[in-house]
């Protein structure tokens, strides 16, 4: 499966600050961090739902606006990983198989860098909206407006919060508490991914919302197979650590429901996910291939 990773890293590594000034130490941490390595899903969903789509040329390889948006998400996705790893929250010294951003540049630099990614994305973002030719000004308003709620608290930021909270409950986390920290925490981003995928595309809202479900399934899959990897996966393959949801007794899917239930829980949401993407117009291969090699990925 060609997942696309230098077409995407030369478009996004287009977009990081140059190493000057006095702030350089966190331009450093912000590069370190986004060019540590990576899938780079969700700008390729982004790209890919654009292409899937866009009724015209096929003009992915040069749209301005949708390479900052790819850009902008992620940054964000990196940022929510500088913090995930901070002591005070996961307490992980590996990532992207590289020591973590607190690991290398201290913990008050890391916090630093976070919110340093996270404005600099909307820094990106609303520029490329500012300069965008008339007749697109409005999906990009639509675009800036799904990364800014997806991204927060009633999105990522939101399903972190009631992360954190669950840590030790066990098997007693309710059901719906656990289904809205991975639609949230992981969710949320890789809907407005797709989501703003198709904005630029022009599609509609009817559209629009059902690449939000197709999105949804997916990204509940993501997490659940996450959490699968985190207990069966080879930590060099991976390239963070194995057991880190054990050490802060994470409630997460495996806990609840076994790890046979939550293998074929990942099958059937990527079905029905499949199902929905299969209903949309335009050429929809691709992806549909992407969700089912993420099914079976190792890192
Ligand atoms: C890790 O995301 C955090 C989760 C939401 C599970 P990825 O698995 O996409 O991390 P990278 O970007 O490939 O490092
Ligand atoms: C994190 O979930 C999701 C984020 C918003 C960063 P995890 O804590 O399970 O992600 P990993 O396993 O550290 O990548
Ligand atoms: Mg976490
Ligand atoms: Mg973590
Ligand atoms: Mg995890």
């Amino acid at each position: 499966m060609d997942l696309k990773t230098g077409e995407i890293e030369k478009i996004i590594y287009g977009f990081l600050p140059k190493e000057e000034g006095y702030q350089s130490t966190v331009l450093s941490a912000m590069n370190y961090s986004v060019k540590a390595g990576g899938k780079r899903l969700r700008p390729l969903l982004m790209m890919e739902t654009y292409r899937m789509l866009l009724d015209g040329p096929d003009d992915a390889g040069s749209n301005g606006l949708l390479h900052a948006f790819m850009a902008a998400m992620e940054m964000i996705h990196t940022y929510s990983l500088v913090h995930d790893d901070l002591p005070a929250m996961d307490n992980d010294m590996l990532r992207r198989g590289k020591p973590t951003t607190h690991a290398v540049y201290g913990e008050a630099m890391a916090i630093l860098t976070g919110d340093a990614l996270l404005n600099f994305a909307f820094e990106t973002a609303s520029k490329a909206v500012c300069e965008a030719a008339p007749d697109k000004v409005s999906p990009a308003a639509k675009a800036l407006a799904v990364l800014s709620r997806k991204a927060g608290i009633y999105g990522m930021i939101g399903g972190q919060v009631a992360d954190v909270e669950a840590e030790k409950k066990g098997e007693s986390l309710e059901k719906d508490k656990l289904h809205f920290i991975y639609e949230n925490k992981t969710g949320a981003l890789i809907e407005a991914s797709m989501m703003i995928g198709a904005i630029l595309a022009g599609a509609g809202d009817d559209t629009i919302s059902m690449v939000e479900k197709v999105a949804s399934n997916l990204g509940l899959a993501f997490q659940i197979q996450d959490d699968i990897l985190d207990i069966e996966g080879d930590e060099a393959t991976l390239g963070k650590p194995i057991g880190s949801d054990e050490k802060n007794e994470k409630s997460t899917y495996v806990v609840h429901h076994g790890m046979a239930a939550s293998k074929d829980k990942v099958k059937s949401l990527t079905e029905s996910g499949i199902e929905i993407l299969k209903a949309l117009p335009g050429d929809s291969s691709y992806l549909v291939e992407l969700m089912e090699y993420l099914v079976y990925r190792e890192n």
